[in-house]
């Protein structure tokens, strides 16, 4: 059976660049356009244009310069919002407004102070302003985490009626739990008369680490698309990591689904990100944190040194990662310090080893990483 594709939105420039003290000027947000664009993403959600003259520009400038990717600026329900976010998106050979509204009772009642009804009264003037200026409208129903999904499914059904191509389902919050979000959309699938017409779109947060879980629940349960942020930086905890779902799709080949994305481009990517906010990659962060292909343990590099599959499910190059690491500590085996010491040129036999072995440990013992450097004098101390 083809496999299906769902497509990625990246929101590293807008939602992603929310994180406190991370703020990229126009040329390094046009650095980081063009990856995406080459990355293979479906569409790069640019800015926020009327929120600054700055991001204004941005917008305008990566609307110049992308050459495949959809470029998508983002508006409140306001018409002012949406004819500066028109105009910025003026020059983009394919532009997307996102326009939208607060559609949970908390936002209606504590942010708006007002009602359903009016909320879906706005939302669908919003979209059919955008409407007309750009053919391609997605409106956002912000915290439909936290919305009853009877009345979600109103306002999409409402949207889409106004012209509405893609209906984004945020968890604004990061509270649902992945059962949950799956189920909101299986039944806005079940029971949105017209959403044969649209694209579901899931936007989740991760207040409490469930974002890609619950992306991945969303697009199996029915959404086209997913949103996301390189590296899953954003506002608060963060967005879905866009390589996390990337390499989700692509490591569970039965969920016949796949993205546009190059793969081999995404190690890159992550550090091209993480260098222009000035914020490090955690370690232990999967797929292209330091750790995620190192083995420092022994019995784990004595399992990947014979066959790689032992110990990584993924290959690392896959993600545009030279090879897995075999990292010397005072855990690591006699295995792990044959195979170092034959990639610098010693090929040690059996009895050599044991005789470096319990100097390698020492040394180990006090220095906690043990290089290229060290081997060398160890076995000059040894032999
Ligand atoms: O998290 C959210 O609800 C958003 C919307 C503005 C799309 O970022
Ligand atoms: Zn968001």
């Amino acid at each position: 059976m083809a496999k299906e594709f769902v497509k990625i939105f990246d929101t590293t420039l807008r939602d992603g660049e929310q994180v406190p003290g991370c703020k990229l000027n126009t040329s390094q947000k046009l650095i980081i356009a063009k990856r995406l664009d080459k990355l293979g993403v479906d569409v790069i959600e640019a800015g926020f244009p009327v929120s600054s003259p700055g991001d204004f520009k941005s917008v305008v400038e990566i609307s110049n310069i992308v050459e495949n990717a959809t470029v998508c600026g983002l508006t409140r329900a306001v018409k002012n919002d949406i004819e500066v976010a028109a105009n910025a998106l003026k020059t983009a050979k394919r532009p997307r407004i996102h326009t939208g509204i607060g559609t949970s009772d908390s936002h209606i009642e504590h942010k708006f102070k007002s009602s359903r009804e009016k909320i879906i009264e706005i939302g669908s003037q919003a979209v059919k302003y955008a409407k007309t200026f750009v053919d391609d409208v997605e409106f956002y129903a912000e915290d439909a985490g936290r919305t009853d999904n009877e009345f979600l499914a109103r306002v999409c059904e409402k949207m889409i009626e106004s012209g509405a191509t893609v209906l984004n389902i945020p968890d604004t919050t990061g509270y649902c739990l992945p059962y949950e979000y799956g189920e909101k959309i299986k039944y806005l699938v079940e029971n949105v008369k017209n959403i044969h017409k649209a694209t579901i779109s899931c936007h989740c947060h991760n207040d409490l680490g469930l974002a890609t879980a619950n992306s991945i629940a969303g697009i199996i349960n029915g959404a086209r698309q997913i949103e996301c942020t390189i590296n899953g930086i954003g506002e608060r905890a963060g967005n879905t990591s866009l390589e996390e779902v990337v390499m989700i799709m692509r490591q569970h080949p039965n969920l016949n689904l796949d993205t546009n994305i190059n793969s081999k481009l995404l190690f890159d990517t992550s550090s091209l990100v993480s260098e222009g906010m000035g914020m490090p990659v955690q370690p232990n962060k999967a797929i292209v944190g330091a750790n995620a292909f190192a083995h420092s343990s022994g019995i784990h590099q004595d399992g990947v040194i014979k066959n790689r599959e032992t110990y990584e499910i993924i290959n690392p190059l896959d993600v545009g990662v030279n090879e897995s690491a075999i990292i010397l500590t005072a855990r690591s085996g006699r295995a792990a310090l044959a195979y170092r010491a034959k990639k610098i040129g010693y090929d040690l036999s059996k009895n050599e080893l044991d005789l470096i072995y319990p100097e390698f440990l020492k040394f180990a013992d006090i220095k906690k990483e043990v290089s290229d450097e060290d081997i060398p004098h160890l076995i000059k101390k040894s032999l």
